[in-house]
């Protein structure tokens, strides 16, 4: 990547000598193509807030589920690129997520096998230009959403790392996500921007993607000893109890058992290319995502609980053009300051919908 500053990359470049191959073929190029996977399930990972483990989630969430035998597709839509980089995945000279919403090129087409489990879509910095480049393109947010239903991608499980930012990139991730999974960093400021974040989740799923749930959240850098820490927890806990009265997107939510410690060797293990699983695979940072993978795949048995009435009535298309304006039905914990009840102009806009639903659109942030 070219802004990386020169400074960082002597020690990265010698450990990288062999970077992972630009794909050669279509989707039987891939290990984990033995079949199309009926159901895939695809995920966001997702907050606006920066640096707080997202695509150390992402990478490591999703090869913690591949080494449990389970074709995983990480897909990096992140103009940062981190994710790519962390499995030493560069884009200069050939496609990537970014042609896909861009073009569009099929996902298939840009993904890299890394493991026979374990593929990944890398991005590029060009995703930089995305929202500017479609400002006038009908139903830009639903384009990754298009491309993964009109080609299905041959893994389970389709982990999206999202950048720290509730606009155009992340929007597209929303509306072609089945879940989100939140990672959060446990103390005050952290837990302010969740009431956004839950709004405008919940604004898509209104809008464009009525299967959009909130399956929970993951505590990062966590540190059990600190005070605030805990009270972010209960509070954090009491809040997607409390919710389980009302139909939101997060009523099924929780907050993840299996938390993420601290762990010097999750920061390590990109400049290796490696996940935390082959880079070390003692240390507490691969004994807790390997946990967080049971967790996750545990959540995934088929029990589906019947939605409420009221939920089963907003899963139909909305025809309402007022509902942007509404504020999600629970309201996130004391901790956090709550969404704000007031429209949100510059965060979601219509846009004319391509086909199916009405469709919501982007903001910058
Ligand atoms: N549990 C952890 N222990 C120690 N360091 C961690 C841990 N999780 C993440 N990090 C480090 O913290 C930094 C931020 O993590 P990460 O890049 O995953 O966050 P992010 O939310 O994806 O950031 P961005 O918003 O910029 O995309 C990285 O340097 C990463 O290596
Ligand atoms: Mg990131």
């Amino acid at each position: 990547m070219a802004d990386i500053p020169a400074t960082a990359m002597p020690a990265i470049v010698l450990r990288r000598s062999n970077p992972v191959p630009a794909p050669t073929g279509g989707v039987l190029a891939l290990p984990v193509a033995q079949s199309i996977m009926a159901d895939v399930k695809t995920i966001a990972v997702m907050n606006q807030k920066g640096g707080v483990g997202k695509t150390t989630t992402t990478a490591n969430l999703g090869a913690g589920i591949a080494m449990l035998g389970r074709a995983v597709c990480l897909l990096d839509i992140d103009p940062q690129c981190h994710l790519s980089l962390h499995f030493n995945v560069e884009t200069a000279d050939s496609p990537s997520t970014y042609d896909v919403l861009v073009e569009p090129m099929p996902v298939e087409r840009v993904v890299r096998p890394l493991t026979d489990t374990l593929s990944l879509a890398p991005a590029s910095v060009d995703l930089a230009g995305l929202e500017t480049q479609l400002a006038s393109v009908p139903g830009r947010e639903q384009r990754l959403r298009q491309q993964l239903d009109a080609a299905p991608l041959p893994a389970e499980f389709i982990l999206i790392d999202c950048p720290p930012s509730l606009g155009l990139l992340t929007l597209n991730a929303l509306a072609a996500a089945d879940e989100v999974i939140i990672p959060l960093q446990p103390h005050f400021f952290a837990l302010q921007g969740l009431g956004q974040l839950l709004q405008t989740v919940s604004l898509v799923q209104e809008r464009i993607n009525p299967r959009l749930r909130v399956a929970g959240v993951v505590l990062c850098m966590f540190e059990r000893i600190t005070r605030l820490a805990n009270e972010v927890v209960l509070d954090l806990q009491a809040f997607f109890e409390d919710a389980r009265l009302h139909a939101t997107p997060w009523s099924g939510a929780k907050v993840f058992e299996s938390v993420v410690r601290r762990n010097i060797k999750l920061a390590e293990c990109p400049s290796h290319g490696l996940s935390i699983f082959d880079y070390d695979a003692t240390c507490n940072g691969a004994k807790d995502y390997a946990d967080l993978a049971e967790e996750f795949l545990e959540m995934q048995a088929p029990v589906v609980a019947a939605p409420p009435a009221e939920q089963t009535e907003r899963d139909a298309p909305d025809e309402r053009t007022d509902s942007l304006t509404e504020p999600p039905r629970a309201q996130p914990p004391a901790t956090a300051p709550g969404p704000t009840p007031e429209p949100l102009p510059q965060h979601v806009q219509p846009s004319p919908p391509v086909h199916g639903p009405p469709s919501a659109d982007e903001h910058t942030s």
